[in-house]
């Protein structure tokens, strides 16, 4: 693992972007995994100043996320579906189509799983993939105990995730009980991987995730077993390392 302190978020963001474009130049199809939450936000608004500027083409990029709610609409500002589309399709300047988000409402989700996964191999699997950290060492949503083989499947959302997830709901409001996620195995097909981390509140699951045991309890330490991953941080979520 290559670990990379930066002095803020927004540094951080930046030196993701240039990787992140590095890879995604070398390749004729380029494919994308993209990660939600409040992490990878500087990243990608970095990403769409590099097409601005026209030091990426993302004309024929592919992006698959990792993640989606189960029994959220698409079209309800907190499902990953509608996440996206504002966070890195627009901003990106990324065909809608080639866009791809786990159906959390399909009538079949162990059938949806499996299309997800026939979806990424089709398009020759992912050059690289952004992930966020959550609290308790996820990655995706592959909470604590998760398999390392694990393939793109329908997941309980452990009481810690939900907690902290709990701020884009209103009060009184049920946050998701069971999500669809891609599992560690999907993740770690991935050609390179780029785990971003911002804040003392990462501190505790980034020190497990680097220099802990490699465990299913804290899955992002599975990434230590990556031929090419990369550790962004900035100096917050470094400070127990
Ligand atoms: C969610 C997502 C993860 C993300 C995590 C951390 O649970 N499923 O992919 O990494 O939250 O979110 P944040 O970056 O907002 O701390």
């Amino acid at each position: 693992m290559e670990v990379i302190i930066c002095q803020d978020a927004g540094e951080a963001g930046r030196r993701a972007a240039r990787r992140i474009a590095a890879v995604l130049s070398r390749t004729d199809e380029p494919v994308l995994g993209v990660a939600t939450g409040s992490t990878p936000l500087p990243t990608y608004r970095a990403l769409a100043e590099l097409v601005d500027a026209g030091d990426l083409d993302t004309s024929r990029v592919t992006a698959f996320a990792l993640d989606e709610y189960v029994g959220m609409p698409v079209d309800d500002e907190r499902s990953y579906a509608d996440t996206i589309r504002r966070t890195v399709t627009e901003p990106l300047g990324l065909d809608p189509a080639s866009v791809h988000v786990p159906d959390g409402m399909a009538e079949n989700l162990v059938a949806g799983c499996q299309a997800y996964e026939d979806a990424i191999r089709e398009a020759g699997g992912v050059d690289v993939q952004i992930l966020g950290i959550g609290g308790n060492g996820h990655i995706g949503f592959n909470e604590p105990t998760s398999s390392f083989a694990s393939r793109t499947r329908l997941k309980t959302l452990a009481p810690r995730t939900r907690q902290d997830n709990k701020r884009y709901f209103a009060e009184g409001e049920r946050v998701p009980t069971h999500c669809v996620t891609q599992g560690l195995g999907t993740i770690m097909d991935a050609r390179h991987v780029l785990l971003l981390a911002n804040g003392e509140k990462k501190a505790e699951a980034v020190a497990a995730a680097v220099e802990g045991p490699v465990s299913s309890m804290c899955p992002a330490s599975v990434l230590q077993h990556h031929p090419h991953a990369v550790v962004i941080l900035d100096e917050a979520a470094a400070s127990r390392l």
